[in-house]
């Protein structure tokens, strides 16, 4: 596990940005595994730089996002689809038909996570995936459990993560009470992981997550025995990490 340090936000945002548009130029029809959430916007914001100005091209990447809200259509402004169209799809050249999603609207759990994992197995798996990191050491919709999740499943969201989310709703009641999300297992099959953490906020988790015991109530924490993971954190987030790094 690589611990990448960056100064703040943007610094993070750019280093691993660096690190995904050198995936892309090194294999132009990479699979990227990618996330929603703050952390990432500025790294999608740092690769639409790079793709106006001619540096990076995903013209033959596929997109397969972590997770999506179960219940909300894709034309939602709360969906993780709309977020990524918002946020990063409508300004760059991946085409249409080679970015996926779990599909919200889809209610049949069982059937949909079927599909989804297959999509990927289809695909070749994924080269490389993007993660933010929450409060509680959840990857995707994976929260703290007795064990590691498997293949893309249906989760019933925690009240920290409600709570956590309804500021982009007009009430908790208005958060969807489900979601679709990779699996642990499936994260963990990605061959390279890139996981990015700011804030002082994280800085706790992060603590525990990339240097306590590996454990199912820790989410992030099987990370690390992944052979080839970047942690890129800000200051703030390693601020309680120092004595370890
Ligand atoms: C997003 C996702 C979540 C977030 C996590 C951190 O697709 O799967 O696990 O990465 O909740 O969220 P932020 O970045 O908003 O702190």
């Amino acid at each position: 596990m690589k611990i990448i340090r960056a100064k703040d936000y943007n610094d993070m945002s750019r280093k691993a940005a660096n690190i995904i548009s050198a995936q892309v130029i090194l294999k132009p029809d990479s699979v990227l595994g990618l996330a929603t959430g703050s952390s990432p916007i500025g790294i999608y914001e740092q690769l639409i730089k790079w793709y106006n100005k001619g540096d990076v091209d995903f013209g033959e990447c596929t997109t397969f996002n972590l997770d999506e809200y179960r219940g909300l259509t894709a034309y939602h402004d709360q969906s993780y689809h709309y977020f990524m169209h918002k946020n990063f799809f409508d300004a760059i050249n991946v085409p249409e038909s080679r970015i996926n999603l779990p599909d919200g609207a889809q209610m049949d759990a069982e059937r949909e996570c079927e599909r989804y994992d297959a999509a990927i197995q289809a695909a070749g798996g994924i080269d490389l995936q993007l993660l933010g990191m929450g409060l509680n050491g959840h990857i995707g919709f994976n929260e703290p459990d007795d064990y590691f999740s498997k293949g893309t499943h249906c989760v019933d969201l925690t009240e920290s993560t409600i709570e956590a989310n309804k500021r982009f709703f007009e009430s908790a009641d208005d958060v969807p009470r489900q979601a679709y999300t990779m699996g642990v297992q499936t994260i963990m099959l990605a061959r390279r992981i890139v996981i990015v953490v700011s804030g002082e906020n994280k800085a706790d988790i992060v603590r525990q997550a990339f240097f306590g015991p590996v454990t199912p109530r820790v989410p992030a924490s099987i990370l690390q025995l992944h052979t080839d993971v970047s942690v890129v954190a800000d200051e703030a987030a390693l601020s309680k990490s120092m004595d370890l790094l």
